[in-house]
């Protein structure tokens, strides 16, 4: 035999040279869900180890986050449902918490990047992504309040917007309304690939944010399909977007590829929760390792393809592997 792939691998040191993929706590984004009250810090029942924090206790995460190294946050409001209605006013009004709290952050920390979520849906008393009219979402009437929602979040001090909205033209729409407001160096990580997939249960328990009636699948991408994510990739980059987000991630291994292959931005890649919340039920049964399950999981999305990758494990990752794997 001339050829002995076993060479490589016979130690540490070996293994170490022949390392392809890497996965560093700088790589990783931490979702936080923000609520409108003080001192709380409160399990989501359907993702262990996750909770929804008041402004106060959030601070004190993002601290001990800062302190481990992880130093990007991707922020979620869960507001309460007298402050919903069908235009979702709520996400650029003065009084926002969720705004005040983004000010605080980057008041507090800012060396931290901070990512928003741009749709209705938290705000929207239909729960959806997009106006709802007559029973449908509406796209073009959507992209207005969509570009008033950036505007008021780049005013607050998000580094990066988040789009997760899935209408069309939204970026170009939020690009030209945040030049035209002067706020040129904020940036748009682009869901461009955000599938309507069963694996966002734990998060819409975490927000409350369900869909009242029907589902997202006029808006979301049909799981089956994988050249239509080369289509909004185009779009997205013609538009104006930064970095190029797939999701959910580990079921869509496949397209974070494709987009790799077929772009030059950045690419990220969102760990929903549902599928933390697999890992996480397993482990907690006694039926994987989480110190062995959730590095192979996050490296898996690293090979497939991720700059970056958006995770309920990133403080753990940041917790257990400091100098990354
Ligand atoms: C909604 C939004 C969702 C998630 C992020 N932004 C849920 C949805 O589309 O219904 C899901 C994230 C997760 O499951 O971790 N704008």
């Amino acid at each position: 035999m001339l050829q002995r792939p076993r060479r490589n691998r016979q130690s540490a040191a070996i293994r170490g040279l022949a390392t392809e993929t890497h996965l560093q706590v700088q790589h990783l984004v931490y979702p936080l869900f923000v609520l409108d009250t003080k001192g709380l810090k409160q399990e989501i029942h359907s993702l262990p180890g996750v909770y929804r924090f008041s402004p106060d206790t959030l601070l004190k995460e993002i601290e001990s986050c800062m302190e481990l190294g992880l130093s990007s946050f991707v922020l979620f409001p869960a507001v309460t449902d007298a402050l919903k209605d069908t235009v979702a006013s709520y996400s650029t009004n003065p009084d926002n918490f969720y705004l005040q709290t983004a000010r605080e952050i980057k008041k507090r920390f800012p060396e931290c990047c901070l990512i928003s979520d741009v749709a209705m849906d938290p705000y929207s008393s239909d729960g959806h992504d997009g106006l709802v009219r007559d029973g449908r979402i509406v796209n073009d009437e959507t992209l207005p309040i969509l570009a008033a929602m950036s505007v008021a979040q780049a005013e607050a001090g998000f580094d990066m917007l988040g789009p997760s909205d899935m209408m069309d033209g939204r970026v170009r729409t939020m690009r030209q309304a945040l030049d035209a407001a002067g706020h040129t160096g904020t940036g748009i990580l682009s869901y461009t690939a955000k599938y309507a997939s069963a694996f966002y249960g734990p998060f819409r328990d975490a927000l409350d944010s369900a869909p009242k009636s029907g589902d997202k699948k006029t808006y979301q991408m049909d799981p089956a399909n994988r050249r239509e994510a080369l289509t909004e990739a185009r779009l997205d980059t013609e538009e104006g977007a930064d970095m190029l987000m797939v999701k959910p991630a580990l079921h869509y291994l496949d397209v974070i590829r494709l987009l790799k292959d077929n772009s030059n931005l950045p690419i990220a890649a969102y760990h929903v929760s549902g599928e933390c919340a697999m890992l996480s039920a397993a482990c907690q049964n006694g039926w994987l390792d989480f110190d062995r399950a959730m590095p192979e999981t996050l490296l898996s999305i690293r090979r497939a393809g991720a700059d970056v990758i958006l995770t309920y494990f990133a403080k753990a990752f940041a917790e257990k592997f400091p100098s990354g794997i």
